[in-house]
């Protein structure tokens, strides 16, 4: 029997490094030619930001297609604040373009008590803390996967909802109060009645992404729009400085539910490196040009504000994210930032000890111990946010851009050079 092929591949958006990539920009640009657009991991510890005609659109659960008015879904995969969820919502309805949107029955709700666990536990860590954003996310996972989550299912079910909130909230106070000396002020009463009316908005958008995605994959165009970053995945990154969910392309069948296929694997690399919060860095800048880089780029937390912290380009790092995503192609953000630094540089590999390591390690002692090893590179001092042809790019610029394909054997397909939608150049 012959199976009927696919127009185009499905296309997955994944951040190839600490996250902040510039995958809002990206599923943005993409959406253009898009049926669905699916959010299949994370929580509102995400935040992507799309830039249309000077105006920033900062979001953290809706995908980023919603200025296309395109179908949106948010998978099972997503946990949701359902306060910061409907805020979106409304931001948009406000402006006449309400977001066509089916929510998963199977998503969990992320509640205020995972907050409070959050803050609580990051606090009692000291040194070792994470850097979360104290969203609650990790502790709305560890619900879920201890089978004692809320689902949006229960959540707009009040006597459902109610029932399962009851008997779970005594458990968290205890547990907040006991072990972390924390006080907690709010009752299940409080919860349940601010709650209700959030169900109630809610509600209406539910549907089965699971079933929708599988009926249309191979009709209509699908773009997967993964959060966070490779190197913050819970079992693949720099654990335990990760989130709490996986970030890889692979982790999208089972939190979407869809049998494996074959997906053009997008990997959004920034044209240096960014992390935010606590955990190793072998190519961080400490100096002068780590701040230039950082303030030129305006790298703040989108959710949390926060200074991202700035290095060089990383290949040790390109090349796991590679072996464990699969990238079709790369797509280079914020390349306009580099422009006016005089020399450029990319770690290739790694000097731990007497190796040569080419792949990051994944354990946190050799890490520390890891000296990266650059090539350089000299830099243009020309603005390139304008240019629109691969050709018209400066030389150097190309001879950068070059050697990241030629060392990862990857093609690169588009190179971004502005946060606009069409500060963009196709190779
Ligand atoms: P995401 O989490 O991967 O979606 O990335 P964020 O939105 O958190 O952070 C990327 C930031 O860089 C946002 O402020 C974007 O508007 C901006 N941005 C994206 N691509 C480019 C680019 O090519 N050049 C510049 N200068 N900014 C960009
Ligand atoms: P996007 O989708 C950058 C980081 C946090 C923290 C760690 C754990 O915008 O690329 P958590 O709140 O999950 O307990 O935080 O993970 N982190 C991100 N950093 N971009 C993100 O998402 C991130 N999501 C989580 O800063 O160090
Ligand atoms: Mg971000």
């Amino acid at each position: 029997m012959c199976e009927r092929m696919p127009k185009m591949l499905p296309q997955i958006i994944i951040g190839a490094q600490w996250g902040d990539e510039g995958k809002g920009k990206i599923v943005d640009y993409l959406s253009r030619d898009a049926d669905y657009i699916v959010r299949f991991n994370g929580g509102n510890n995400a935040g992507h930001t799309v830039v249309y005609k000077g105006e920033k659109f900062p979001l953290s659960l809706l995908p980023s297609g919603v200025l296309w008015k395109k179908k949106l879904l948010i998978s099972q995969g997503v946990v949701i604040n359902s306060k910061v969820l409907l805020k979106e919502i409304d931001h948009f309805t406000n402006r006449k373009n309400p977001p066509d949107l089916t929510i998963d029955p199977r998503c969990n709700i992320v509640m205020p008590y995972h907050q409070l666990l959050d803050a609580a536990t990051e606090e009692a860590k000291g040194a070792q803390k994470v850097g979360s954003l104290k969203l609650g996310i990790g502790y709305c996972y560890e619900d879920r996967n201890n089978r004692e989550g809320i689902r949006f299912e229960d959540f707009i079910n009040p006597k459902l909802f109610k029932e399962k909130l009851f008997t779970i909230f005594p458990k968290k106070k205890k547990r907040i109060e006991s072990v972390y000396n924390y006080k907690v002020s709010l009752t299940a009463d409080d919860i349940y009645k601010e709650s209700l009316e959030y169900g109630k908005r809610l509600k209406k958008y539910i549907g089965d992404v699971s079933e929708i995605v599988s009926k249309n994959i191979n009709k209509k165009k699908i773009i997967f729009e993964g959060a966070h970053g490779t190197f913050l995945d819970a079992n693949f990154g720099t654990y335990p400085y990760t989130t709490a969910v996986n970030t890889i392309s692979g982790s999208v069948c089972s939190y979407i539910g869809f049998p494996p296929q074959k997906l053009d694997v997008i990997g959004v690399v920034k044209a240096y490196t960014t992390r935010v919060g606590g955990g190793p860095f072998p190519t961080e800048l400490y100096d002068e040009t780590g701040i230039q880089i950082g303030d030129k780029g305006a790298e703040f937390g989108t959710v949390s504000k926060r200074r991202r912290r700035c290095g060089w380009l990383d290949l040790p790092m390109l090349r796991l994210s590679h072996r464990l995503n699969g990238f079709s192609y790369l797509i280079i953000t914020k390349l306009d930032v580099l422009s006016g630094l005089s020399n450029l540089k990319i770690a290739d590999y790694y000097q731990i000890g007497t190796k040569k390591i080419f792949e990051f390690p994944s354990a946190l002692d050799q890490l520390k111990k890891a000296k990266p090893i650059y090539i350089n590179f000299r830099g243009w001092t020309e603005n390139i946010s304008s240019v629109k042809k691969y050709q018209a790019l400066p030389k150097n610029c190309r001879d950068y851009l070059e050697a990241i394909e030629k060392k990862l054997s990857i093609p690169i397909k588009y190179i971004a050079v502005g946060a606009e939608r069409n500060a963009i150049i196709k190779k």
